[in-house]
């Protein structure tokens, strides 16, 4: 395989050369009851992206999908997708690049001081339950890794463009470490967000199910929304797509 994957994990790990969609994959063992388990693969030929937008991920990615089972509400698991971007900025950060997060949980690379970015990694959560319970939940993350950018879309940038190639094992093996931590303290979650934060004091335009909103990103609140100022007072926004707009 491309990617030895003997590794350390609190969870144990399902390696894929090619596959379609490891979130697919992660569905599917979620169906039989499984829990714990990270699917990875090298490449993936129908990756899926938020908003039923379509990902690219060839040959020299980290394409992950981590299924668990935690006992938490509904209302909860958007921490988790925050998790995650934090668990892979930080790993990013150490392979070197100056790794930040788009609110939500976009994991960008700055460029230039105007909040202007490109993309490295993205975070896709799926799961099921009732109102008062999650199932389970598969926090799916692709993490542009040893590839060329000129092979992925204009606006994204890979980990061997800004600081070259990394070990993947080490890499994933970083990340699942992380993450696991976050599992048992998910408070500490939203101060280490903040930290990683490209979009607080942005211009922003957010899109949410309600309509458009313009303002300036001030904060985040403990369940991960974002608290944009605006001319008639402060609005919370708990899911939506946001842009920086230029100051
Ligand atoms: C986004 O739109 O920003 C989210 C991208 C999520 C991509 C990852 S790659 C691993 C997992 N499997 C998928 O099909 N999608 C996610």
């Amino acid at each position: 395989p491309a990617i030895e994957y003997e590794l350390e994990a609190p969870v144990s790990v399902e390696y894929h050369d090619s596959i379609g969609s490891t979130n697919d994959r992660a569905r599917e063992l979620a169906a039989t009851g499984a829990t714990d388990v990270a699917v990875v693969a090298d490449e993936q030929v129908g990756g899926r992206g938020r908003l039923e937008r379509a990902w690219s991920a060839p040959s020299g990615g980290v394409w992950l999908s981590l299924l668990t089972r935690p006992k938490i509400t509904p209302a909860r698991a958007p921490l988790y997708t925050l998790a995650a971007s934090v668990a892979t900025a930080r790993a990013a950060r150490e392979a070197g690049v100056d790794a930040r997060i788009k609110w939500p949980n976009d994991v960008v690379v700055p460029v230039g001081e105007d909040g202007e970015y490109r993309k490295l990694a993205g975070i896709l959560t799926e799961m099921e339950g009732e109102m008062d319970r999650v199932e389970w939940i598969a926090v799916g993350i692709g993490v542009n890794a040893n590839i060329d950018a000129a092979d992925l879309p204009e606006t994204a940038t890979t980990i061997r463009e800004e600081a070259g190639d990394v070990d993947r094992r080490r890499f994933v093996q970083r990340l699942l470490e992380e993450l696991a931590e976050y599992r048992t303290d998910l408070e500490s979650v939203v101060p280490a967000w903040r930290e990683l934060a490209l979009t607080l004091g942005q211009r922003v335009r957010v899109e949410r199910p309600s309509g458009e909103l313009v303002g300036d990103a001030v904060d985040i609140t403990d369940s991960g929304a974002l608290v944009v100022e605006t001319a008639d007072g402060n609005e919370t926004v708990a899911a939506g797509d946001c842009e920086h707009l230029r100051p």
